[in-house]
């Protein structure tokens, strides 16, 4: 067959890439034909974006205050990014866990250089990094426990991905109805209620997992007293202590980790999203302690930490650990909190703006997805979780005046809605 009879078939080159020319309705139209209908997605297409800043197919400008979930946390289209991944992409892209992969190599070293953690395992997503996490675990605690140690307790209103095995471990039942039987021996203790996870974690109990702040169960913080106690637990009967960081992670929280500001150290952590800076990437980091129960054929991932993927985490990483990158974040983070309290005062929303650095929730008791939608309209992206807190992912590198916009935006829908 002829190249352009090929194309003419498919509709065209142009089509194929992005369906260049078509306004935003009739690529949502086309789209309900041939995408799986698993997310309750709004009716607009994004297909550009710089900075703070996203356009749509019709060339409207929206301020992006959620990042792609906690993604593009330095911004869409951060130069040093599309240079790492341009430069990358001409000498190779993928190989195979086969062989070495020299980005792979520094990306680790860094990782590790800046945490508590000794080795690093890649794969593309925060639901893989949870799962290897979860058979790590396992592993470590069936080699030098005995195979009854099996069990995990994690935390009502946790979210740690989609898989079977993480959506076992996610504790909200909502994501869970449909897909019985669960793998067996997950619990789930209250978040803040030492006596609680106290009363679930025995001599059987392999890890606990913790999100140091929940992101899709409300952004709910956990405080000092219940990690160290989470700490002291999985010491006392040998378990391993796991931190979910695929959300508040990589510089979120003003710090590398959100779990530097507690102090407390885990022996396993788990990063995705912004580890990338949009490009799929997962890490699994652990001690040497835990990381030697996997030995060569216990786990595996064809594209975990491939050459391309690596190069976007090294300078996503060269950022972020430039002098003074953190304490830009925390300072502007400050202020951006600030704002909101003063909006929430205004308007008598409530309980008070909760989490730390740039994830933060303002708990709303009505009209959440109404606000959502007006700020929308208004050029101002956010979401709401559980219906009921707005929650605020801006790129750490948002400026001053892009906040003020947001905090405008945000009065204004106010002014229009809470009545
Ligand atoms: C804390 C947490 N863990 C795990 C996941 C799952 O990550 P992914 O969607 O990359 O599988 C998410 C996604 O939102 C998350 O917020």
């Amino acid at each position: 067959m002829a190249e352009s009879e090929q194309c003419s078939d498919n509709g065209g080159v142009e089509d194929l890439k992005q369906l260049e020319g078509l306004s935003s309705e009739a690529i949502i139209e086309r789209g309900k034909n041939v995408v799986m209908n698993t997310y309750g997605r709004l009716p607009m297409t994004i297909v550009k974006g710089d900075g703070a800043w996203v356009w749509d197919t019709e060339e409207r400008r929206y301020l992006d205050f959620l990042t792609g979930l906690a993604v593009n946390s330095l911004g869409h289209n951060h130069p040093a990014i599309v240079r790492a991944v341009q430069e990358q992409a001409q000498e190779i892209m993928h190989t195979s866990n086969l062989y070495w992969i020299p980005n792979q190599v520094a990306l680790a070293e860094r990782l590790a250089e800046h945490s508590f953690a000794d080795k690093v395992f890649f794969c593309n997503s925060g639901a893989e990094a949870n799962e290897a996490a979860f058979k790590l675990a396992r592993k470590y605690a069936g080699k030098n426990f005995g195979a009854q140690k099996y069990e995990v307790v994690t935390l009502e209103n946790s979210f740690h991905g989609r898989t079977l095995a993480t959506l076992t471990l996610t504790g909200q039942t909502k994501y869970q109805e449909g897909y019985d039987p669960l793998p067996v021996g997950c619990s789930y203790a209250k978040l803040n209620d030492l006596e609680d996870l106290k009363a679930k974690v025995n001599s059987n109990t392999a890890a606990v997992f913790i999100e140091p702040i929940q992101g899709e169960g409300g952004v709910l913080p956990a405080s000092g007293e219940f990690l160290q106690g989470a700490r002291a637990l999985c010491d006392q009967f040998g378990a391993l202590l796991i931190f979910d960081e695929v959300q508040c992670g990589m510089g979120r929280t003003g710090k590398l980790f959100a779990y530097e500001w507690s102090g407390v150290v885990p022996d396993i952590l788990t990063l995705a999203k912004a580890l990338g800076g949009g490009v799929p990437i997962g890490a699994m980091l652990a001690t040497d302690e835990a990381a030697k129960a996997f030995q060569p054929g216990d786990h595996a991932s064809t594209f975990g930490g491939n050459p391309l993927a690596t190069a976007a985490g090294c300078a996503v990483l060269d950022v972020m650990l430039e002098d003074g990158f953190m304490e830009g974040v925390q300072e502007r983070a400050k202020y951006f909190q600030k704002g909101l309290e003063e909006l929430a005062g205004k308007y008598q929303t409530g309980e008070p703006v909760r989490g730390k650095g740039f994830i933060l929730g303002w708990p709303v008791s009505r009209l959440g997805p109404e606000i959502v939608e007006a700020c929308r309209l208004n050029g101002l992206l956010i979401n709401c979780v559980g219906g009921k807190v707005l929650r605020f992912l801006p790129p750490l590198i948002v400026e001053k005046r892009e906040m003020d916009k947001a905090l405008g935006i945000l009065d204004q829908v106010f002014t229009e809605l809470w009545k």
